[in-house]
Formats: C-alpha cells, sequence, structure tokens
C-alpha cells in the first residue's frame, strides 16, 4: 500500500458536531463547548476518528456562525479559547481527532478588515472585498443598477448597495456576508495565517466551507440567466478559473509537506472532474470534496423549495457516478445529512414504524461505500425532520428570507411553509435528545428550539442500552470500517442499477469480496444476485423488522441468486476468494 493510502482519513469516520445544537452547560439554552466536553462518552462509543466542530467564531450569527468576525478567538455564546483548546486536548486523549470548520469565502460585515475595507474608497483594504460601481445608465440603489446578475444563496442579489461610497459589494450568501477578493494575495496570506493559527492549537484537520467559491472571475461576468445565477450548475463563481492554482498554494503555504492534516473542501456543484483534480494527491490540493449533486436530486423545477420525492435510482446513479469518477484518483466524502441538509431518513419518507430500520438500511448502503463518512448529530439516533408548523420554527437565514420574501410579494403563507417543510435547513438543527429529562437534556435552561416530541423516544440514553438500536448499528458499521480494508480501500461495482428500491453493489480487494444489499422501500421485493457465487457467504451484517427470518432468506438466497427481502431490510455478505479471484467454497 503506497503511502497516501495510509492517510488516517481515508479509514476514518467523521462527526459532524453543530454547536448550537450538540449540548448546553451553560443552560443559556445554546450548545456551548463546556457542553460537547460532558458528551464524549457518547462520541467514544460509537468509535467515531474524528470530530468536525462547526463555527464557534465570535459572529453576530446571522448565519449561524458561517458569519465570521474574528478568525482567531471563539464567541462567549459557546466559551473560551482555553475551553476549544481543553476540548482538543480531551478528544486527542481519547485517540479521537479535531477537524475546524473555516470560511474563507466571506467574513461577516462586522469583521473588522471589512469596517475597514467599507470605511472608504481609499482604504488599504478597500481591495480586500469586491466593490464595484453602479451599472451605468442607472441610479445607484435601484433595481438593475447591480453590477451584474448574480443572485444571492440566501435571496435576492448578490450585491449590497453601499451608500457611503456609492459602491455595491458582492455577497454570493447574504448581506451579511461579503465575499472576499482571493485575487489580492494579502488576503490569501491573511487566511493563511489562520488556519496556521489554528494548526499551531493541535487541530488535525479543516473543513473549508464552500472552498470552490472564492477565485472568481475579475471581469465579473453575468452568470446564465433566472435560477442557473443562484446556486445553479453554472453560476460563474463555482470552481472559478484561479481556485486549483489557490488551493494548491494554500496546501504547499500552510502545510508544507505534511500529510497529516486532512483538508476536506465542501464544494457545492463541483463536478466530478474538478473533483477528481481537487483530491488527486499529485495536485496537493484538498484530501476529500463534500459534494452535493445527490443532494438536489428531490429538487422539483423550482428548486428545493419546490420538492419531489426522491428517487432511489436516480440517487444510486449519482453516486455511483462520484465512485467511479473518483476511483482511479481522488476520494470521496459521504454523506446524506448535515446542518444544511433535512434529516435524511425523512427523504425516504419511511412509515412512521419503520423509521429506525429504515435509518440502518440507508446507513449500510452508505457506510460500506468508498469515501470518507460523515455522521451528522443526530443521523446515529435515526432521528427524523423537526416540524415546521408555523413561521417561528423558521430560524435559519436561508428560509426565513425565502419566506419574507415570498409572503411579501403575496403568496399564501401556509403554501410557502409547506413548499419549505421537507428540506428546510431548520429541520435538522434543533437540539440533540439526550436522555428523558425535560428538553431531552439538552439543556437545563429554555432551548434555543425545542426539542421535537419525537427525537425524545429516539434519545440517546435509551439507544446505547439498547442492542437493537440505530446507535448499535451505527456502531457496528464503524466497527467494520476499521477491521475489514475492504471496506476502505474495495473496488465498488454496482449491481441492479435498475431496481427501484434495491440499493446492491459489490467491494473487492484482494481475496476479500463484500457484498451489500439494501430494500430502501418499505415493501418487500428480491434481489436478484446473480446465480451462486455468494453462496456459503458469511453473514457480517444484517438488519431488518425481523433479522432471524432475514438471515433464514439471506442464507437460502445466497443458494439460488435471490435474496428476498422485507421492507427496509439490508445485508452485507463476506467472501474470501482464492487467490485468482474465485469464490473459495
Ligand atoms: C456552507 C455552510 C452553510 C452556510 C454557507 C455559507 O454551505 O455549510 O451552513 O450557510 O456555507 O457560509
Amino acid at each position: 500500500m503506497s503511502e497516501v493510502d495510509d492517510d488516517w482519513w481515508r479509514a476514518a469516520v467523521v462527526y459532524q458536531v453543530y454547536p448550537r445544537s450538540f449540548a448546553d452547560a451553560s443552560g443559556d439554552g445554546i450548545g456551548d463547548l463546556r457542553g460537547i466536553l460532558s458528551r464524549l462518552d457518547h462520541l467514544q462509543e460509537l468509535g467515531v476518528d474524528a470530530v468536525w466542530l462547526g463555527p464557534v467564531y465570535p459572529s453576530p450569527q446571522a448565519d449561524n456562525g458561517y458569519d465570521v468576525a474574528d478568525y482567531l478567538d471563539v464567541d462567549p455564546l459557546f466559551g473560551t479559547l482555553r475551553d476549544l483548546d481543553e476540548l482538543i486536548e480531551a478528544l486527542h486523549a481519547r485517540g479521537v481527532r479535531f477537524i475546524m470548520d473555516v470560511v474563507l469565502n466571506h467574513t461577516s460585515d462586522q469583521h473588522p478588515w471589512f469596517l475597514a475595507s467599507r470605511s472608504g474608497k481609499d482604504d488599504p483594504k478597500r481591495d480586500w472585498y469586491w466593490w464595484r460601481a453602479p451599472r451605468p445608465g442607472h441610479a445607484p440603489g435601484t433595481p438593475g443598477a447591480e453590477p451584474n446578475n448574480w443572485q444571492a444563496a440566501f435571496s435576492g442579489s448578490a450585491w449590497r448597495f453601499d451608500a457611503s461610497t456609492g459602491e455595491y459589494y458582492l455577497q454570493v450568501f447574504s448581506a451579511a456576508q461579503p465575499d472576499l477578493n482571493w485575487e489580492n494575495p494579502a488576503v490569501r496570506s491573511a487566511l493563511h495565517d489562520v488556519l496556521r493559527f489554528w494548526l499551531a492549537r493541535g487541530v488535525d484537520g479543516f473543513r473549508m466551507d464552500v472552498i470552490n467559491f472564492v477565485s472568481k472571475d475579475p471581469a465579473l461576468p453575468d452568470g446564465p440567466s433566472g435560477r442557473g445565477s443562484r446556486f445553479g450548475d453554472g453560476a460563474p463563481y463555482i470552481d472559478g478559473p484561479r481556485i486549483h492554482e489557490f488551493l494548491a498554494e494554500l496546501r504547499r503555504e500552510v502545510l508544507g509537506n505534511r500529510r497529516d492534516v486532512v483538508l476536506i473542501g465542501e464544494m457545492p456543484l463541483t463536478t466530478i472532474e474538478h473533483a477528481s483534480r481537487y483530491t488527486d494527491p499529485t495536485n496537493g490540493e484538498v484530501d476529500m470534496v463534500v459534494h452535493f449533486k445527490h443532494m438536489g436530486l428531490d429538487h422539483g423545477p423550482g428548486g428545493k423549495w419546490d420538492p419531489r420525492p426522491l428517487d432511489v435510482r436516480a440517487l444510486k446513479a449519482t453516486l455511483a457516478a462520484w465512485q467511479s469518477g473518483l476511483a482511479e484518483r481522488g476520494w470521496n466524502s459521504l454523506y446524506l445529512s448535515s446542518h444544511d441538509q433535512p434529516r435524511h431518513v425523512s427523504r425516504f419518507a419511511p412509515a412512521q414504524q419503520d423509521r429506525a430500520v429504515a435509518a440502518k438500511a440507508i446507513a449500510t448502503a452508505l457506510h460500506l461505500q468508498r469515501g470518507t463518512p460523515f455522521v451528522y448529530q443526530g443521523e446515529e439516533l435515526g432521528l427524523t425532520n423537526a416540524p415546521i408548523d408555523t413561521p417561528d420554527d423558521l430560524h435559519d437565514i436561508e428560509s426565513r428570507n425565502h419566506y419574507l420574501e415570498e409572503v411579501a410579494v403575496g403568496r399564501d403563507a401556509e403554501a410557502v411553509l409547506a413548499g419549505m417543510r421537507p428540506l428546510a435547513r431548520d429541520t435538522s438543527r434543533t437540539p440533540m435528545p439526550w436522555d428523558e429529562r425535560p428538553h431531552g437534556g439538552f439543556t437545563h435552561g429554555v432551548p434555543w428550539a425545542p426539542v421535537a416530541s419525537d427525537h425524545l423516544d429516539a434519545n440517546a440514553a435509551d439507544q446505547r442500552a439498547d442492542p437493537d438500536s440505530v446507535f448499535h448499528h451505527y456502531r457496528r458499521l464503524i466497527d467494520l470500517r476499521h477491521t475489514e480494508p475492504a471496506v476502505v480501500h474495495g473496488v465498488l461495482t454496482l449491481l441492479l442499477d435498475a431496481h427501484p428500491q434495491v440499493y446492491a453493489f459489490t467491494r473487492q480487494l484482494g481475496t476479500t469480496a463484500l457484498l451489500v444489499v439494501a430494500n430502501l422501500g418499505g415493501s418487500p421485493t428480491t434481489a436478484d444476485i446473480g446465480g451462486d457465487a455468494w453462496r456459503g457467504g458469511e453473514l457480517r451484517l444484517l438488519s431488518g423488522r425481523d433479522v432471524a427470518s432475514l438471515r433464514e432468506r439471506t442464507r437460502q438466497g445466497l443458494r439460488d441468486g435471490t435474496v428476498e427481502l422485507d421492507g427496509w431490510d439490508a445485508v452485507i455478505v463476506q467472501r474470501h476468494d482464492d487467490a485468482s479471484g474465485r469464490p473459495a467454497v
């Protein structure tokens, strides 16, 4: 195995902590660092290798911390720098690595760099952001006067007029998040210093927020009209002209030859072609890409606020394309949930009583793929979407802005909310249910958002005590990855690509082969696994409503090539081949 293959992150599972909602020790209703420190047993028992912590920097919290006002400190909301040092040490003492979220595409509009930049056209930091004059012939600040047609991710134009200097600044997300100008070498160098600061504090990696947005063509050309310029394919700020150069420079400047620090690139709307360049170790850019192609499959013609059912065939085709696209060089991340996505179990719409088995089957299909799995807090409990009953349940800047914008143009408020319920980010950001105490033991105060009542029934304490829980299924999947190299490195071959609900594939590494068959639907079905090649295979991990019956059905099915699956059944079978690659029966 080459040196590069030995990099720890290839065999690792990363756990995402969303600080505001993980655990609150202070009692102010908002999660904090000391809260996280008090819950490390949970992470250790689950067996994860690394924790990615969402932003805890000083911030006005316009976008829950993705609007950074100081890159080198901790917001008192979450604790102190000393608490963060302690968290890093405590994780290390348990053999868990620490990954810092860094937001380098934009700052808060309250960051001193932006305050200086905004203060006047001659300020030395003016060029640290993107300032442009209004379009000629248009009155400044009026519709149509924006320097180009780009739309912001969180509604409206991507340009904000600043009356004091008569110019617009670029803000691809929201007015509270002005974009940094990476064309300016002083900006890049200041950001490299930020990463060096955190490296010196012992972090083991960085999750780099929307990092494929940082290179913009200085001509700032119009994008495709309509949706195309708002987070759509072809938006001109995605995978921009100097992006590969900037990322290679960042690694060189910050890490030199160090290979033990992982660089994870969050890259909305990137392509397989770009991703294979980004993650090709010989290019020295990032180690893995977090892409979004599978996250848009249930967006309708009107985008995410116009949802449609998730088609399992489309999911398989998309993920398979990324598996094969990055098979020879490069590396995938594996995820279905995050703080930016709804709870994934809800996307598959299982019946209420099937939620736990559905969570297990989906996790099996995801975790057995090649790449680094990410577990978003609460996913290991099989949580489903928190309800959005009224507009008061919308806390997120994206959903709030959308709601207000639609209602302002006269759309029916209930219809707008109905369109937002399935995919709004609020659905997955509510506090963790730890135990049966009030508010799930998340806080002894009043939580910033309610803990959903069905989340209380899925609380962590109960699940840790129950060997059949979703929690223990995740623990077993993680353990399998740690003990079976074919899970990490094996070649993936998709089977049954046209089957509407079975997700099936094999992994092969040397003489070890794995077969994964998961029914991602609630009704019984059969999976034709193609003859008796798996006869006598070892049943490694099974989940379903009736595991004893599934075991019998699988044994029989491996003999005659057809496995009978009940709704949400999933099996992992292992085979040891002889040196010629033939099954050794
Ligand atoms: C990333 C973050 C998301 C944030 C956005 C802007 O996509 O994950 O939460 O809103 O970047 O920083």
